[in-house]
C-alpha cells in the first residue's frame, strides 16, 4: 500500500491558520533596515531595555556550575516557590507550588498548552478582539470555533458584557481574556471582570487569562487578576511570563497557575512537547527575580514606559487628523487613521515605505478595526519624537 496524500500540503489543522500580519511588517522593516534605511520601530511588542544584570549574571553562574540538565517537568522547585509568593502578591491567591504552578518556555507556550489541553473540535472559544494574534490561530488549530466579540472602541475598548452573554452557548468551553491588553492598551474594569467571572461560573466555562502585562498600568489604573475573584481558581488558568516586565523576550520563560485538577491536563501537553524549560534560566530567576538590583531596574523600566506613554500621547495630540484611544496599560496605543481616508493597512504600508516608520495595522488582530493602527511605545523617547515627526509630516503632505 502506498500513501497517496500530498505531503507538501501540511496538516489539515493548519488550513485555518493565517500568516501573521505583524510578521509581514517586521520582515519588510528588516529588509529596509538591511538596506540602511533609518527605520523607527513602533511595531514590535518587545522592550528595548536590557535584561536586569543580576539575572544575566546568575544565568552565567548557573551554566558555569553545570546547572544544565533537565529540571522537573513542572519547573525547578525553588522557582515555583518564588513564583507562588509572586503570584500571591498579584492575585491574593495561594497556588500550591507542587501541583498548581507550571513553568513554561514562554507565555506563548503556556497559551498553546492550555488551549491544546482543554479545547476540542466543535468547542467554542470566545475571544475579545482586537486581541493578541496567537489566540485565534491556536483555537483554529484545535478545530474549534473562534467566537469573536468585538470590544467597543468608542468606550476605550472595554468589554460589552451583554455581547459576551449573547455569545454563550452550551458549546462554550473557554473565554480568552487579556488585560492589560495587547493591542488596545485597555485595562478592564473591576466590574467588567467580575461580570465575566459570574458568567464563567454560571455557564461553566474556563477563563484563560493572559496577564503578561499585569505590571504595566498607568494613571491610577488598577490591574485585577481574574484569579482574585471568588470561585475562579477552579474556573481559570492565569498565564504570564518574563518577556515584558523583565525585558526577557529572548529567554523564553513563562508560567501558568491554576487549580491542581486542571493543571494535570496542561502538564501532559507540556511534558510531551518541551519537557521542561532551560534549567539555568530557571535557576537565575529563582535566585534573582526579586533581588534589589532587579527590582530597581524593573522600576526604572516601568517609569520609562509611563513617560513614553505621555510623550506619544502629547505628540499625537499635535496631529488633529489622528485620534487615539487612551491606553491605561501595556505599551501600545491604538491610533484611528480613518479621517485620512485610508485603511489601517494603507496607512501602515505608506508610513513604512515612505517614512520608514514601522507600525502594525489592527486588521489581522481581528475582523473589525480596519481603521486602527497599533503603535508600540516600547522604544526610546528619541525614536518616539523622531517617529511622530515623520508621521506628522506624512499627514501634512496629504493636504487634507
Ligand atoms: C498578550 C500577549 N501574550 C503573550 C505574549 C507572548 O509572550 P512570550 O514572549 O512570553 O511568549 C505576548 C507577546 O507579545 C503578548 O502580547
Amino acid at each position: 500500500m502506498v500513501n497517496t496524500c500530498d505531503l507538501s500540503a501540511g496538516a489539515k489543522r493548519l488550513e485555518k491558520v493565517e500568516p501573521s500580519l505583524i510578521r509581514t511588517i517586521l520582515d519588510r522593516a528588516a529588509v529596509l533596515r538591511g538596506e540602511g534605511k533609518p527605520v523607527i520601530p513602533f511595531s514590535a511588542g518587545e522592550p528595548d531595555f536590557n535584561t536586569p544584570s543580576d539575572i544575566k549574571e546568575a544565568a552565567i553562574r548557573a551554566i558555569t556550575n553545570n546547572q544544565t540538565k533537565y529540571s522537573s517537568n513542572r519547573g525547578y522547585p525553588p522557582l515555583r516557590k518564588v513564583l507562588q509568593d509572586y503570584i500571591q502578591s498579584e492575585t491574593g491567591i495561594s497556588y500550591d507550588p507542587e501541583t498548581e504552578i507550571l513553568v513554561t518556555s514562554s507565555a506563548a507556550e503556556a497559551l498553546n498548552n492550555t488551549i491544546m489541553a482543554f479545547v476540542d473540535e466543535g468547542d467554542e472559544v470566545i475571544v475579545l478582539t482586537p486581541a493578541f494574534v496567537s489566540y485565534k490561530s491556536l483555537v483554529n488549530m484545535c478545530g474549534a470555533t473562534f467566537v469573536d466579540i468585538p470590544l467597543d472602541a468608542s468606550r476605550g475598548f472595554q468589554v460589552d458584557i451583554d455581547a459576551v452573554k449573547s455569545a454563550i452557548t452550551d458549546r462554550t468551553k473557554m473565554l480568552v481574556l487579556n488585560s492589560p491588553s495587547n493591542p488596545t492598551g485597555a485595562v478592564f474594569s473591576y466590574e467588567s471582570l467580575q461580570a465575566l467571572c459570574q458568567l464563567a461560573i454560571e455557564h461553566n466555562f474556563l477563563i484563560l487569562s493572559d496577564e503578561i502585562y499585569s505590571r504595566l498600568v498607568y494613571d491610577g489604573a488598577e490591574f485585577h487578576s481574574i484569579a482574585s475573584f471568588p470561585g475562579m481558581k477552579e474556573h481559570s488558568i492565569i498565564v504570564s511570563g518574563f518577556s515584558k516586565a523583565f525585558a526577557m523576550t529572548g529567554w523564553r520563560l513563562g508560567y501558568l497557575a491554576t487549580d491542581r485538577k486542571l493543571l494535570g491536563h496542561i502538564l501532559r501537553v507540556h511534558q510531551y512537547s518541551t519537557t521542561c524549560s532551560p534549567t539555568f534560566i530557571q535557576v537565575a530567576l529563582a535566585e534573582c527575580m526579586n533581588s534589589k538590583q532587579t527590582q530597581k531596574q524593573i522600576t526604572e523600566m516601568l517609569e520609562a514606559f509611563s513617560n513614553r506613554r505621555k510623550l506619544i500621547m502629547s505628540l499625537l495630540d499635535e496631529i488633529p487628523a489622528l485620534s487615539y484611544s487612551k491606553p491605561y496599560g501595556a505599551f501600545y496605543i491604538m491610533v484611528d487613521v480613518s479621517r485620512l481616508g485610508m485603511t489601517a493597512m494603507e496607512f501602515s504600508m505608506k508610513l513604512l515605505e515612505e517614512k520608514y516608520v514601522a507600525t502594525v495595522p489592527a486588521v489581522g488582530l481581528d475582523e473589525h478595526t480596519g481603521k486602527y493602527v497599533r503603535f508600540s511605545y516600547a522604544t526610546s523617547e528619541e525614536n518616539i519624537v523622531e517617529g511622530l515627526a515623520r508621521v506628522k509630516k506624512m499627514v501634512e503632505e496629504l493636504h487634507l
